[in-house]
């Protein structure tokens, strides 16, 4: 009878499914979605992309060159600037002109450190010029005013000699404008950006966003608004901001949510128990749920879905390393971390109708980096492997498709174990990715791709031996994507085996 049983068990175990509508793409993956976070904050400017004069660290007017060529790799499309929380009460003007000038002032929110502001506006633009990168910049409107934020607009974009801000710029070195589209109208009004109510931010932002001019009367000249957004599942946040601002100067609103496990008791972030784990992939698959309902609110103000949703901080959250800085936010970044990115830019890549920019939080040395830094060294992390391997899918096009997944289950509870997405790219290149967040079975899926002809297949692996398994300055190669063989084809069916907590990126031709 037991014997029995356990056939039964293991035959009536279903297969992962994936049907693929391989000729009904409509939808362009928005590059943006790969997109980032720098704030400053421990790290991630001083010390991380910025290194000043240092003269061991070879750097362009201060910009580590080695953090450059990295992230050229991925090919950042848009970086977001100089917070979080610290956007709120960042003075812009403090960080122009000659920099043994510019005023110090106190870092309140991140440690309380002296920020000496030789890393201004222009250190940013034209860092993000080096990086290929579009800039988008988080205006001060916590402790700022109306006239400092659209000064700054003026400043960046307005053509040279037109006004006493352009002027300023060339006076500065800087004739040409740097042409800055997006734009944060604060950041977690909410919360560290002022603590307020979404009705009284609805309204400021209105006023903020009066003043905010274009640089040019054709649509690429416009510049693109982004209303500070809700907290996770804060639905009636954005409601209000749908509701009440109207839609002409919106032209986004944002999503900030982080995977931790507890605000309160985080946990290690090499350190973790399978339980820990599973928690935080719950909270990684929340933001599916996160995303469908605001976008579904969004679509009842805005049902031809003008206005995009910018999930403008993601990632995970856990324990500072130990010996650091508490409010440094470094922490190591493992398996654990590649399973949260690979799901997350799945849903944004299947939400991509709404979801048109995504900023990982943050890119150097704080919360969930793709680069760590230790004085000359660099390390890529399992993050920055996910982020390389899944950047075919900027700006190609969305595949629709349905999955039915295994669970991957832990005592009573359960989570999907398979995530998947599909694009094809404009040389008509298909790219499948596809992430196994079981712990402990590998995943079989039969992937059907509907209306294609399939003539090889090939693609990369991210796995390694422990979900706690990290790159570290003594072993900074020991996770990195190699040549994946588990993929056979017959007709247009795929069938591939995804080992526990991997990540594979497919290409068929
Ligand atoms: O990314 C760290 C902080 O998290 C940001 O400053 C803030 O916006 C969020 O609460």
């Amino acid at each position: 009878m037991c014997i029995i049983l356990l056939s039964v068990t293991l035959t009536s175990r279903a297969q992962n499914s994936v049907v693929v509508q391989s000729d009904q793409g409509r939808t362009i993956i928005n590059r943006n979605i790969y997109g980032h976070f720098a704030e400053h904050l421990g790290r991630c400017i001083y010390d991380g992309f910025y290194v000043g004069d240092n003269k061991k660290i070879p750097n362009k007017e201060g910009v580590r060159l080695d953090i450059i060529e990295a992230l050229k790799k991925l090919k950042v499309p848009v970086l977001r600037w100089p917070g979080g929380c610290f956007a709120d009460t960042y003075h812009w003007m403090d960080g122009i002109g000659p920099k043994d000038k510019r005023p110090s002032m106190l870092n309140v929110w991140w440690g309380g450190t002296t920020e000496d502001n030789s890393f201004g506006t222009h250190d940013f633009l034209n860092m993000c010029e080096m990086l290929g990168a579009a800039p988008y910049l988080s205006g001060n409107v916590g402790s700022g005013t109306v006239q400092e934020l659209s000064d700054w607009v003026k400043y960046v974009n307005h053509k040279a000699g037109s006004s006493p801000m352009p002027m300023l710029r060339e006076k500065n070195g800087r004739k040409d404008p740097w042409n800055v589209k997006f734009w944060g109208i604060g950041n977690e009004a909410w919360g560290c950006g002022g603590n307020m109510k979404a009705e009284y931010y609805a309204n400021i932002y209105r006023q903020y966003a009066t003043f905010m001019s274009n640089w040019g009367n054709d649509e690429e000249s416009k510049i693109f608004r982004i209303a500070s957004g809700a907290n996770s599942s804060d639905y009636n946040w954005t409601e209000v901001l749908m509701r009440d601002i109207p839609h002409n100067m919106l032209e986004g609103v944002a999503l900030h949510h982080y995977a931790v496990i507890d605000w309160n008791k985080k946990s290690s972030a090499t350190a973790f128990t399978e339980q820990e784990y599973f928690t935080t992939m719950k909270r990684a698959w929340q933001m599916e749920e996160l995303v469908t309902r605001h976008s579904t609110i969004m679509d009842k103000y805005d049902p031809q879905k003008k206005v995009a949703l910018l999930v403008d901080e993601w990632g995970g959250w856990y324990d500072v390393e130990p010996g650091t800085n508490g409010a440094f936010l470094y922490q190591q970044n493992t398996m654990r971390d590649a399973m949260i990115a690979g799901i997350s830019l799945n849903i944004f890549n299947n939400h991509a109708d709404r979801v048109r920019m995504a900023n990982i939080a943050q890119t150097i040395n704080v919360l969930q980096a793709v680069i760590l830094t230790k004085e000359e060294k660099i390390i890529l992390t399992p993050t920055y492997h996910v982020m390389e391997m899944y950047n075919v899918h900027q700006d190609a096009t969305l595949l629709p498709l349905s999955i039915k997944t295994n669970d991957y289950k832990l005592g009573d509870e359960k989570l999907p174990a398979v995530s998947v997405s599909a694009s094809v790219d404009k040389a008509g290149l298909m790219h499948i990715s596809l992430v196994n967040i079981d712990s402990q079975k590998d995943q079989e899926v039969s992937i059907d791709l509907r209306g294609a002809k399939v003539n090889s297949v090939s693609g990369r692996i991210l796995g390694s031996a422990k979900l706690q398994d990290h790159n570290s300055f003594e072993n900074p190669d020991k996770i990195k994507p190699v040549a994946f063989k588990s993929a056979a084809i017959n007709g247009s069916m795929l069938k591939v085996k995804l080992p526990a907590f991997s990540v594979v990126v497919l290409e068929v031709r």
